[in-house]
Protein backbone atom coordinates (compact mmCIF):
# COMPACT_ATOMS: atom_id res chain seq x y z
CA UNK A 1 0.00 0.00 0.00
CA UNK A 2 1.04 3.64 -0.49
CA UNK A 3 2.08 5.43 2.99
CA UNK A 4 3.25 9.08 2.95
CA UNK A 5 5.60 9.92 5.67
CA UNK A 6 5.38 13.37 6.49
CA UNK A 7 8.65 14.63 8.57
CA UNK A 8 8.96 17.87 10.12
CA UNK A 9 10.66 19.91 11.87
CA UNK A 10 12.08 19.00 15.29
CA UNK A 11 14.75 17.26 16.69
CA UNK A 12 13.06 13.92 16.77
CA UNK A 13 13.27 14.06 12.73
CA UNK A 14 16.09 11.65 12.97
CA UNK A 15 14.09 8.49 14.43
CA UNK A 16 11.52 9.04 11.63
CA UNK A 17 14.41 7.03 9.70
CA UNK A 18 13.26 4.32 11.68
CA UNK A 19 9.21 4.51 10.95
CA UNK A 20 10.01 4.97 7.09
CA UNK A 21 12.21 1.87 7.36
CA UNK A 22 9.61 -0.33 9.21
CA UNK A 23 7.00 0.38 6.66
CA UNK A 24 9.58 0.12 3.83
CA UNK A 25 10.46 -3.64 5.77
CA UNK A 26 6.51 -4.35 6.06
CA UNK A 27 6.01 -4.44 2.27
CA UNK A 28 4.46 -0.59 1.61
CA UNK A 29 5.54 2.08 -0.96
CA UNK A 30 6.89 5.00 1.11
CA UNK A 31 6.70 8.45 -0.21
CA UNK A 32 8.50 11.44 1.79
CA UNK A 33 7.43 14.77 2.22
CA UNK A 34 9.83 16.06 4.39
CA UNK A 35 9.17 20.09 5.39
CA UNK A 36 12.53 22.23 4.68
CA UNK A 37 13.12 22.64 8.19
CA UNK A 38 13.27 18.47 9.02
CA UNK A 39 15.81 18.75 6.52
CA UNK A 40 17.76 20.54 8.57
CA UNK A 41 17.75 17.94 10.96
CA UNK A 42 18.01 15.09 8.69
CA UNK A 43 19.97 14.25 5.50
CA UNK A 44 17.44 13.75 2.21
CA UNK A 45 20.13 11.15 0.83
CA UNK A 46 19.16 9.02 3.61
CA UNK A 47 16.01 9.30 3.76
CA UNK A 48 15.98 8.47 -0.47
CA UNK A 49 18.02 5.21 0.42
CA UNK A 50 15.85 4.01 2.96
CA UNK A 51 12.74 5.00 1.21
CA UNK A 52 13.80 3.70 -1.99
CA UNK A 53 11.90 7.09 -3.24
CA UNK A 54 12.53 10.64 -4.37
CA UNK A 55 12.16 13.03 -1.33
CA UNK A 56 9.48 15.80 -1.67
CA UNK A 57 9.86 19.06 -0.12
CA UNK A 58 8.98 21.86 -2.63
CA UNK A 59 5.25 22.68 -3.30
CA UNK A 60 6.92 23.98 -6.83
CA UNK A 61 8.29 20.30 -8.53
CA UNK A 62 6.18 17.96 -10.36
CA UNK A 63 3.73 20.99 -10.89
CA UNK A 64 2.98 19.39 -14.15
CA UNK A 65 1.60 15.86 -12.22
CA UNK A 66 0.03 17.87 -10.02
CA UNK A 67 2.05 16.47 -7.06
CA UNK A 68 0.22 18.40 -4.41
CA UNK A 69 -2.58 16.37 -5.56
CA UNK A 70 -1.51 13.27 -6.18
CA UNK A 71 0.54 12.12 -3.35
CA UNK A 72 -2.57 12.63 -0.88
CA UNK A 73 -5.08 10.95 -3.55
CA UNK A 74 -2.44 8.26 -3.66
CA UNK A 75 -2.30 7.50 -0.29
CA UNK A 76 -3.85 4.59 1.53
CA UNK A 77 -2.18 6.43 5.11
CA UNK A 78 -0.32 9.37 6.03
CA UNK A 79 1.74 9.38 9.03
CA UNK A 80 3.42 12.67 10.08
CA UNK A 81 6.59 11.58 12.67
CA UNK A 82 7.62 13.93 14.61
CA UNK A 83 4.50 16.44 14.50
CA UNK A 84 5.41 19.58 16.11
CA UNK A 85 3.55 22.21 17.50
CA UNK A 86 3.41 24.60 14.64
CA UNK A 87 2.29 21.65 12.48
CA UNK A 88 -0.16 20.66 14.43
CA UNK A 89 -1.51 24.19 14.16
CA UNK A 90 -1.33 24.61 10.60
CA UNK A 91 -3.46 21.14 10.64
CA UNK A 92 -5.73 22.25 12.75
CA UNK A 93 -6.59 25.59 10.65
CA UNK A 94 -6.91 23.75 7.52
CA UNK A 95 -3.38 25.57 5.96
CA UNK A 96 -1.86 23.98 2.54
CA UNK A 97 1.39 26.66 2.39
CA UNK A 98 3.51 23.61 1.75
CA UNK A 99 3.45 20.55 0.01
CA UNK A 100 3.03 18.38 3.35
CA UNK A 101 -0.32 21.04 4.27
CA UNK A 102 -1.63 20.30 0.55
CA UNK A 103 -1.25 16.73 1.07
CA UNK A 104 -3.00 16.24 4.08
CA UNK A 105 -6.27 18.53 2.77
CA UNK A 106 -5.99 16.40 -0.78
CA UNK A 107 -6.44 13.31 1.21
CA UNK A 108 -9.01 10.97 2.35
CA UNK A 109 -6.63 8.28 3.97
CA UNK A 110 -6.19 7.95 7.55
CA UNK A 111 -4.14 10.71 9.49
CA UNK A 112 -1.88 9.60 12.04
CA UNK A 113 0.34 12.12 13.92
CA UNK A 114 3.33 11.48 16.09
CA UNK A 115 3.31 14.89 17.76
CA UNK A 116 7.23 15.93 19.73
CA UNK A 117 7.89 18.99 21.31
CA UNK A 118 8.70 20.38 25.09
CA UNK A 119 6.14 19.49 27.75
CA UNK A 120 4.92 23.40 27.99
CA UNK A 121 4.53 23.68 24.11
CA UNK A 122 2.56 20.22 24.55
CA UNK A 123 0.41 21.66 27.53
CA UNK A 124 -0.25 25.09 26.29
CA UNK A 125 -3.65 25.95 25.80
CA UNK A 126 -3.12 26.36 22.03
CA UNK A 127 -2.15 22.68 21.66
CA UNK A 128 -4.22 21.32 23.83
CA UNK A 129 -7.09 23.08 21.57
CA UNK A 130 -5.98 22.20 18.45
CA UNK A 131 -5.10 18.32 19.38
CA UNK A 132 -8.39 17.83 20.80
CA UNK A 133 -10.03 19.88 17.25
CA UNK A 134 -8.43 17.37 14.85
CA UNK A 135 -9.08 14.25 17.35
CA UNK A 136 -12.43 15.36 16.59
CA UNK A 137 -12.06 15.16 12.76
CA UNK A 138 -10.84 11.95 13.22
CA UNK A 139 -6.82 12.42 13.01
CA UNK A 140 -5.36 9.87 14.87
CA UNK A 141 -2.56 10.18 17.46
CA UNK A 142 0.33 8.06 18.84
CA UNK A 143 2.16 9.87 22.11
CA UNK A 144 3.70 11.82 22.84
CA UNK A 145 4.98 9.72 25.40
CA UNK A 146 7.24 11.15 28.43
CA UNK A 147 10.71 11.01 28.84
CA UNK A 148 13.88 12.28 28.05
CA UNK A 149 13.38 15.40 25.82
CA UNK A 150 15.95 17.15 24.06
CA UNK A 151 17.57 19.12 26.62
CA UNK A 152 18.72 18.10 30.15
CA UNK A 153 14.28 18.11 30.79
CA UNK A 154 11.95 15.23 31.00
CA UNK A 155 8.47 14.98 30.99
CA UNK A 156 5.17 14.42 27.88
CA UNK A 157 6.26 15.49 24.57
CA UNK A 158 9.01 13.06 23.52
CA UNK A 159 8.07 11.22 20.15
CA UNK A 160 6.93 7.49 20.38
CA UNK A 161 9.37 5.01 19.34
CA UNK A 162 9.43 4.29 15.60
CA UNK A 163 8.08 0.47 16.18
CA UNK A 164 5.40 1.87 18.02
CA UNK A 165 4.00 4.78 15.36
CA UNK A 166 4.93 1.78 12.56
CA UNK A 167 2.56 -0.90 14.56
CA UNK A 168 -0.19 2.26 15.01
CA UNK A 169 0.08 2.94 11.60
CA UNK A 170 -0.61 -0.19 9.99
CA UNK A 171 -3.30 -1.07 12.58
CA UNK A 172 -5.34 2.03 10.80
CA UNK A 173 -4.05 0.38 7.27
CA UNK A 174 -5.68 -2.82 7.92
CA UNK A 175 -9.63 -2.72 8.94
CA UNK A 176 -9.80 -0.52 5.67
CA UNK A 177 -8.86 -3.16 3.07
CA UNK A 178 -11.07 -6.51 2.24
CA UNK A 179 -8.68 -7.55 -0.60
CA UNK A 180 -9.11 -10.70 -0.17
CA UNK A 181 -12.84 -11.19 -0.02
CA UNK A 182 -13.93 -13.85 -1.99
CA UNK A 183 -11.05 -16.16 -1.63
CA UNK A 184 -10.45 -19.39 0.62
CA UNK A 185 -7.41 -19.82 2.37
CA UNK A 186 -6.05 -22.92 3.82
CA UNK A 187 -3.30 -22.20 6.74
CA UNK A 188 -1.84 -24.81 8.93
CA UNK A 189 -0.45 -23.74 11.96
CA UNK A 190 1.51 -24.87 15.29
CA UNK A 191 3.79 -28.06 15.61
CA UNK A 192 3.04 -31.94 15.13
CA UNK A 193 3.27 -34.08 17.46
CA UNK A 194 4.54 -37.89 16.91
CA UNK A 195 3.73 -40.15 20.02
CA UNK A 196 6.10 -42.26 21.17
CA UNK A 197 3.57 -44.00 23.68
CA UNK A 198 0.39 -42.67 25.66
CA UNK A 199 1.80 -40.41 27.65
CA UNK A 200 5.09 -39.68 25.47
CA UNK A 201 5.86 -37.40 21.90
CA UNK A 202 8.54 -35.95 19.91
CA UNK A 203 7.33 -32.44 19.18
CA UNK A 204 9.20 -28.87 18.29
CA UNK A 205 9.02 -25.53 19.88
CA UNK A 206 6.56 -23.89 16.72
CA UNK A 207 3.89 -21.92 19.27
CA UNK A 208 2.03 -21.08 16.22
CA UNK A 209 1.82 -17.54 16.33
CA UNK A 210 2.65 -16.83 13.04
CA UNK A 211 0.18 -19.17 11.47
CA UNK A 212 -2.82 -17.98 13.90
CA UNK A 213 -1.84 -14.53 12.90
CA UNK A 214 -2.30 -14.83 9.26
CA UNK A 215 -5.35 -16.70 9.39
CA UNK A 216 -6.85 -13.20 11.44
CA UNK A 217 -4.75 -10.97 8.90
CA UNK A 218 -6.68 -13.08 6.17
CA UNK A 219 -9.93 -12.64 8.32
CA UNK A 220 -10.05 -9.51 8.92
CA UNK A 221 -8.99 -8.38 4.85
CA UNK A 222 -12.07 -10.49 4.12
CA UNK A 223 -10.89 -14.44 3.85
CA UNK A 224 -12.76 -17.31 4.45
CA UNK A 225 -10.27 -19.01 6.64
CA UNK A 226 -9.75 -23.01 7.40
CA UNK A 227 -7.05 -23.49 9.97
CA UNK A 228 -5.50 -26.73 10.74
CA UNK A 229 -3.85 -26.72 14.09
CA UNK A 230 -1.41 -28.75 15.23
CA UNK A 231 -0.50 -28.11 18.43
CA UNK A 232 -1.19 -23.94 19.37
CA UNK A 233 0.40 -22.02 22.43
CA UNK A 234 -2.45 -18.95 21.03
CA UNK A 235 -6.34 -19.48 20.71
CA UNK A 236 -7.16 -19.93 17.23
CA UNK A 237 -9.19 -16.49 16.28
CA UNK A 238 -12.98 -16.66 16.33
CA UNK A 239 -14.09 -17.10 12.68
CA UNK A 240 -12.19 -20.10 10.89
CA UNK A 241 -12.67 -23.14 10.43
CA UNK A 242 -10.36 -25.33 12.87
CA UNK A 243 -9.35 -28.77 12.47
CA UNK A 244 -7.35 -29.93 15.02
CA UNK A 245 -4.78 -32.60 14.16
CA UNK A 246 -1.52 -33.95 16.24
CA UNK A 247 0.18 -35.74 14.31
CA UNK A 248 2.12 -34.96 10.99
CA UNK A 249 0.15 -38.05 9.12
CA UNK A 250 -3.32 -35.90 9.72
CA UNK A 251 -1.91 -32.93 9.35
CA UNK A 252 -1.31 -34.83 5.37
CA UNK A 253 -4.59 -35.92 5.09
CA UNK A 254 -6.31 -33.07 6.01
CA UNK A 255 -4.45 -31.04 4.27
CA UNK A 256 -4.90 -32.91 1.26
CA UNK A 257 -8.54 -33.19 1.85
CA UNK A 258 -9.06 -29.77 1.95
CA UNK A 259 -6.93 -28.91 -0.77
CA UNK A 260 -9.36 -28.76 -3.43
CA UNK A 261 -11.87 -26.00 -1.72
CA UNK A 262 -8.51 -23.45 -0.97
CA UNK A 263 -7.55 -20.84 -3.49
CA UNK A 264 -4.48 -20.16 -1.16
CA UNK A 265 -2.09 -23.13 0.92
CA UNK A 266 -0.23 -21.44 3.37
CA UNK A 267 2.16 -24.39 5.29
CA UNK A 268 3.30 -22.46 8.43
CA UNK A 269 2.87 -25.65 10.28
CA UNK A 270 6.14 -26.99 11.93
CA UNK A 271 6.13 -30.35 10.73
CA UNK A 272 7.85 -32.98 12.24
CA UNK A 273 10.55 -34.48 9.75
CA UNK A 274 10.38 -37.94 11.53
CA UNK A 275 8.26 -39.97 13.34
CA UNK A 276 9.11 -43.58 15.82
CA UNK A 277 8.83 -46.90 13.50
CA UNK A 278 7.12 -48.11 16.10
CA UNK A 279 4.53 -46.47 18.96
CA UNK A 280 4.13 -48.63 22.04
CA UNK A 281 1.02 -49.75 23.19
CA UNK A 282 1.67 -49.15 27.11
CA UNK A 283 3.86 -46.78 28.88
CA UNK A 284 7.20 -47.62 27.87
CA UNK A 285 9.16 -48.36 31.22
CA UNK A 286 12.92 -48.09 32.11
CA UNK A 287 12.45 -51.38 33.90
CA UNK A 288 12.30 -52.67 29.90
CA UNK A 289 14.27 -50.68 28.34
CA UNK A 290 17.55 -50.04 30.27
CA UNK A 291 20.34 -47.25 30.37
CA UNK A 292 19.43 -45.99 26.83
CA UNK A 293 17.03 -45.95 24.69
CA UNK A 294 17.29 -46.15 21.34
CA UNK A 295 14.93 -45.13 19.11
CA UNK A 296 14.39 -45.63 15.22
CA UNK A 297 12.85 -42.60 13.35
CA UNK A 298 11.04 -43.34 9.60
CA UNK A 299 10.98 -40.03 7.75
CA UNK A 300 7.55 -38.06 7.10
CA UNK A 301 6.41 -37.52 3.73
CA UNK A 302 7.11 -33.53 2.91
CA UNK A 303 3.45 -32.44 2.81
CA UNK A 304 4.91 -28.82 1.26
CA UNK A 305 5.82 -30.64 -1.48
CA UNK A 306 3.14 -33.00 -1.96
CA UNK A 307 0.51 -29.89 -2.17
CA UNK A 308 2.82 -27.97 -4.50
CA UNK A 309 2.65 -30.82 -6.98
CA UNK A 310 -1.35 -31.99 -6.64
CA UNK A 311 -1.85 -28.04 -6.98
CA UNK A 312 -4.49 -27.35 -9.76
CA UNK A 313 -3.95 -23.96 -11.82
CA UNK A 314 -4.90 -20.91 -10.35
CA UNK A 315 -3.85 -22.39 -7.05
CA UNK A 316 -1.59 -20.44 -4.80
CA UNK A 317 0.98 -22.69 -2.49
CA UNK A 318 3.10 -21.07 -0.08
CA UNK A 319 5.99 -22.91 1.97
CA UNK A 320 7.88 -21.42 5.25
CA UNK A 321 11.44 -22.12 6.01
CA UNK A 322 12.54 -22.23 9.63
CA UNK A 323 16.54 -22.14 9.22
CA UNK A 324 19.43 -21.40 12.03
CA UNK A 325 21.96 -19.88 9.56
CA UNK A 326 24.80 -17.75 10.93
CA UNK A 327 24.42 -14.78 8.29
CA UNK A 328 22.04 -12.95 5.83
CA UNK A 329 23.92 -14.92 2.92
CA UNK A 330 23.51 -18.07 4.23
CA UNK A 331 20.01 -17.58 5.03
CA UNK A 332 19.07 -16.84 1.42
CA UNK A 333 21.29 -19.35 0.06
CA UNK A 334 19.03 -22.23 2.91
CA UNK A 335 15.50 -20.46 1.88
CA UNK A 336 16.50 -20.45 -2.18
CA UNK A 337 17.31 -24.55 -1.63
CA UNK A 338 14.60 -24.99 -0.22
CA UNK A 339 12.28 -23.20 -2.84
CA UNK A 340 13.83 -25.16 -5.43
CA UNK A 341 13.02 -28.50 -3.09
CA UNK A 342 9.47 -27.40 -2.48
CA UNK A 343 8.52 -26.09 -5.68
CA UNK A 344 5.67 -23.69 -4.10
CA UNK A 345 4.63 -20.84 -5.23
CA UNK A 346 6.27 -18.67 -2.01
CA UNK A 347 8.51 -19.55 0.34
CA UNK A 348 8.71 -17.00 3.50
CA UNK A 349 11.94 -17.56 4.83
CA UNK A 350 12.60 -16.87 9.00
CA UNK A 351 15.80 -17.28 11.03
CA UNK A 352 15.03 -19.70 14.19
CA UNK A 353 17.20 -20.39 16.80
CA UNK A 354 17.24 -20.30 20.72
CA UNK A 355 15.86 -17.47 20.84
CA UNK A 356 14.79 -15.98 17.63
CA UNK A 357 11.66 -17.32 16.20
CA UNK A 358 9.40 -19.18 18.15
CA UNK A 359 7.26 -18.12 20.82
CA UNK A 360 8.26 -14.52 20.27
CA UNK A 361 5.66 -11.99 19.40
CA UNK A 362 7.80 -10.06 16.50
CA UNK A 363 9.53 -11.71 13.47
CA UNK A 364 11.71 -10.98 10.46
CA UNK A 365 10.88 -12.72 7.32
CA UNK A 366 12.43 -13.06 3.74
CA UNK A 367 9.70 -13.78 1.42
CA UNK A 368 11.37 -15.78 -2.01
CA UNK A 369 9.33 -16.51 -5.08
CA UNK A 370 9.71 -20.21 -6.68
CA UNK A 371 13.05 -19.09 -8.32
CA UNK A 372 14.31 -17.61 -5.11
CA UNK A 373 14.21 -14.16 -6.10
CA UNK A 374 13.37 -12.05 -3.27
CA UNK A 375 9.81 -10.35 -2.87
CA UNK A 376 9.79 -8.44 0.29
CA UNK A 377 11.31 -8.20 3.47
CA UNK A 378 9.19 -8.06 6.40
CA UNK A 379 10.46 -7.18 10.42
CA UNK A 380 7.48 -6.46 12.85
CA UNK A 381 4.76 -8.18 15.23
CA UNK A 382 3.98 -11.24 14.17
CA UNK A 383 0.28 -10.28 12.79
CA UNK A 384 2.56 -7.20 10.86
CA UNK A 385 4.62 -9.51 9.09
CA UNK A 386 1.66 -12.06 8.15
CA UNK A 387 0.17 -8.30 6.45
CA UNK A 388 2.83 -8.41 4.95
CA UNK A 389 2.98 -11.73 3.55
CA UNK A 390 -0.71 -11.32 2.82
CA UNK A 391 0.19 -8.22 0.49
CA UNK A 392 2.16 -10.03 -1.65
CA UNK A 393 -0.85 -13.08 -2.01
CA UNK A 394 -3.59 -10.56 -2.18
CA UNK A 395 -2.44 -9.15 -5.73
CA UNK A 396 -0.93 -13.15 -7.44
CA UNK A 397 -4.22 -14.48 -5.50
CA UNK A 398 -6.46 -12.20 -6.89
CA UNK A 399 -5.60 -12.57 -10.83
CA UNK A 400 -4.79 -16.32 -9.97
CA UNK A 401 -8.63 -16.73 -9.12
CA UNK A 402 -10.08 -14.39 -11.81
CA UNK A 403 -8.04 -16.00 -14.44
CA UNK A 404 -9.60 -19.23 -13.80
CA UNK A 405 -12.84 -18.14 -12.57
CA UNK A 406 -13.97 -16.15 -15.85
N1 LIG B 1 6.99 -29.28 5.70
C1 LIG B 1 6.07 -30.22 5.27
N2 LIG B 1 6.25 -31.53 5.53
C2 LIG B 1 7.33 -31.95 6.20
C3 LIG B 1 8.31 -31.01 6.63
C4 LIG B 1 8.10 -29.68 6.38
O1 LIG B 1 5.09 -29.83 4.64
N3 LIG B 1 7.48 -33.24 6.45
C5 LIG B 1 6.77 -27.87 5.35
C6 LIG B 1 6.66 -26.90 6.50
O2 LIG B 1 5.32 -26.71 6.88
C7 LIG B 1 7.22 -25.63 5.88
C8 LIG B 1 8.25 -26.14 4.89
O3 LIG B 1 7.88 -27.48 4.60
O4 LIG B 1 6.25 -24.92 5.17
C9 LIG B 1 9.68 -26.11 5.35
O5 LIG B 1 9.81 -26.69 6.61
P1 LIG B 1 11.22 -26.76 7.27
O6 LIG B 1 11.10 -27.47 8.58
O7 LIG B 1 11.88 -25.41 7.25
O8 LIG B 1 12.05 -27.63 6.21
P2 LIG B 1 12.19 -29.17 5.97
O9 LIG B 1 11.53 -29.52 4.70
O10 LIG B 1 11.74 -29.93 7.16
O11 LIG B 1 13.77 -29.31 5.73
P3 LIG B 1 14.94 -29.28 6.84
O12 LIG B 1 14.33 -29.74 8.13
O13 LIG B 1 15.95 -30.21 6.29
O14 LIG B 1 15.41 -27.85 6.89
Amino acid sequence: MNIVVGITGGIAAYKAIGVVRGFVLAGHSVQVIATEHALRFVGKPTLEAISRNTVHTDLYEGVAEVRHVALGQAADLIVIAPTTANTLAKLAAGLADDLLGNTVLASTAPVLLAPAMHTEMWQNAATVANTALLRSRGYRFIGPAVGQLTGTDSGPGRMSEPDEIVAAGLALLVPTVADLAGLRILISAGGTREPLDPVRFLGNRSSGKQGVALAEAALSRGASVTLVAAHLEVPAPAGVERHAVETAEQLRTEMNALLGGADIVIMAAAVADYRPREVAEGKIKKDATGDVLTLELVKNPDILAELAANRAPGQLVVGFAAETARSRDELLELGRTKAARKRADYLVVNRVGWTEGFATDGNTVVVLDGAGHIVIEATGSKLSVAHSILNVLAEAGRSNHQEHND
